[in-house]
């Protein structure tokens, strides 16, 4: 059976818990033998997009430009697993449209829990106002309306966030049972 392109897109916080889950899921995917690539924002942003920063206008650049990257691997048969705050419900709702087969995974955590974690340390910096525009302390975010999946971070483990990513994804025949 040839596999059916697909974009998971994981959209939350800062420390919600977008990488990590897509990177399980993509192990967990390959695992079962499909093509996946993976394009997540601390990695871009190194690379595709080095020249924004974090105005609506360069987040909403940084998302554009990976969503024509992402609809190209999905309309060629790859599982497109794709971690990015993408804050603005207006541009998510484009990258939707032009992707097809988008699947949005709201990543949700309380900002506190997030600011708890900080695991890269960003958080006491934006409280201390070292840094401008971070989202959910001094810049917006705006959650999913409608997403296909909700994972709760605060209150689930991984394994419970990954399993419903799956059950999902099995259960709408993206990808075959385990
Ligand atoms: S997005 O808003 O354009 O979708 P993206 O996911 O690519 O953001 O990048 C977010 C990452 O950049 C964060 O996880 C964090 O490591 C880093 N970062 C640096 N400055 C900021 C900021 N002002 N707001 C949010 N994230 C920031």
């Amino acid at each position: 059976m040839e596999q059916k392109g697909f974009t998971l897109w994981f959209t939350g916080l800062s420390g919600s818990g977008k990488t990590a889950m897509a990177k399980v899921i993509a192990q967990e995917l390959r695992a079962r033998g499909l093509k996946v690539e993976r394009l997540d924002g601390d990695i871009v942003r190194q690379s595709l997009t080095r020249d924004l920063g974090f105005s609506k206008e360069d987040r909403d650049k940084n998302i554009e430009r990976v969503t024509f990257v992402a609809k190209l691997l999905t309309r060629n048969g790859v599982a497109v697993l794709c971690s990015f705050i993408s804050p603005y419900r207006e541009r998510r709702a484009k990258s939707r449209e032009e992707i097809g087969e988008f699947i949005e995974v709201y990543v949700e955590c309380p900002v506190e829990v997030c600011a708890q974690r900080d695991v890269k340390g960003l958080y006491a910096k934006a409280f201390a106002g070292e840094i401008q525009n971070f989202t959910g302390v001094s810049d917006p975010y705006e959650p999913p309306e409608n997403p296909e999946i909700v994972c709760h971070t605060a209150e689930e483990t991984i394994e419970e966030s990954v399993a419903k990513v799956l059950g999902y994804l099995e259960e709408h025949g993206y990808i075959p049972p385990a």
